[in-house]
């Protein structure tokens, strides 16, 4: 079964074709990061006005690299949300109009089910498997049975953990997207150098957060100074990220262990964070557990996971009609 998958969730317009929910033809994503690096974060109308103007040349592309035409497809998925809903618009509103002229059957994915599949792209995981969501817009913790089997188990109560990281980046004038440049930059830094807080939610809870952390960088840097040298600079990015580390591997590790569950699955753009790899590996060595996470290529926002989520929907004959819409705030 060949599948286009479209992503235009927020501020990357993506577009993969998979075949039999495995093999990755094409997969490419436009970045929007040098539209809105000026502004410290995401702006919704000049993101959707991006994807309007990219759309269509990454389709080409996609299924051009992929050796495929649009009368060669099975199905398409496209993400219906959570998102912008004007960038979620935009590429429901393509997917739609391709689906009807070329009367091909499309789905719309749940973003967030598909991070939590993007495993799939690279390996087999055994079910059940504990997943810890972390990105910009969400930090979710779930209880993985099967497909389309999600037991939602714990959240953020305020920031995302990517979006912590994006802030305090911001703060330190580091630019935007903030966490690939914080991971980079605290490796050369102490993460001793500030013992910063690190939230505890009920112990019964398996929620997260994260504003107290950026808060507590934010006076920290008022007090010492904006950390002006790179040493510095290294220095506080790595105390924050130890403390981030700290604050998702602690819960999930938790998580697993209470559900008896030995598997764990890391996903969205923070799964990318290579502290975050190394330190929840070493920890659930210990607990006889073992963390998968995908390439950071799948762990950002990419439309070969829409692609594999699509498939396993159209696989089970699920179909969409012209009547859906997109769902800012749709949930698991
Ligand atoms: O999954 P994603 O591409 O988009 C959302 O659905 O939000 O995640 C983007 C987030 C951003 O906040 C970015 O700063 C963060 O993931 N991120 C990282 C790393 N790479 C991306 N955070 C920590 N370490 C990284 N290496
Ligand atoms: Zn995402």
């Amino acid at each position: 079964m060949l599948v286009l998958g479209v992503e235009t969730s927020c501020d990357d317009t993506a577009a993969a074709v998979l075949l039999d929910g495995r093999k990755i033809l094409s997969n490419l994503v436009s970045s929007q990061d040098a539209v809105h690096g000026p502004f410290g974060g995401v702006v919704p109308e000049l993101a959707s006005r991006q994807h309007v103007r990219h759309i269509l040349p990454i389709l080409d592309s996609a299924l051009q690299k992929a050796g495929v035409g649009l009368k060669d497809l099975d199905g398409i998925a496209v993400t219906r949300g959570p998102g912008l809903v004007g960038s979620l618009l935009v590429g429901l509103c393509v997917v739609k109009g391709i689906s009807y002229r070329w009367a091909i059957p499309y789905v719309g994915v749940n973003h967030l089910e598909a991070h939590l599949l993007a495993i799939f792209l690279e390996r087999e995981v055994p079910f059940p498997y504990i997943a810890l969501l972390a990105s910009g817009g969400h930090t979710l913790l779930y209880l993985v049975r099967d497909f389309a089997e999600y037991v939602y188990l714990g959240g953020t109560r305020d920031d995302a953990a990517g979006e912590a990281y994006d802030k305090v980046a911001k703060m330190m004038g580091l630019g935007y997207p903030g966490g690939r440049v914080i991971d980079q930059l605290a490796r050369s830094g102490d993460p001793k150098t500030a013992s910063f807080p690190r939230a505890r939610i009920k112990k019964s809870s398996y929620d997260f957060s994260f504003s107290g952390l950026k808060t507590s960088v934010w006076h920290y840097l008022e007090k010492q100074g904006r950390a002006d040298s790179e040493t510095q600079r290294a220095n506080v990015a790595a105390s924050f990220q130890e403390a981030v580390v700290d604050m998702l591997v602690a819960p999930t590790l938790r998580a697993a262990r209470e559900h008896g569950v030995n598997h764990i699955v890391l996903a969205g753009g923070v799964a990318a964070n290579s502290r975050l790899r190394v330190k929840m590996t070493e920890k659930a060595q210990g607990n006889g557990i073992a963390v998968y996470f995908p390439s950071p290529a799948f762990c950002t926002d990419n439309a070969a996971m829409i692609a594999l989520t699509g498939y396993h929907r159209l696989t089970r004959g699920e179909r969409d009609d012209l009547h859906l819409n997109a769902d800012a705030d749709l949930t698991l």
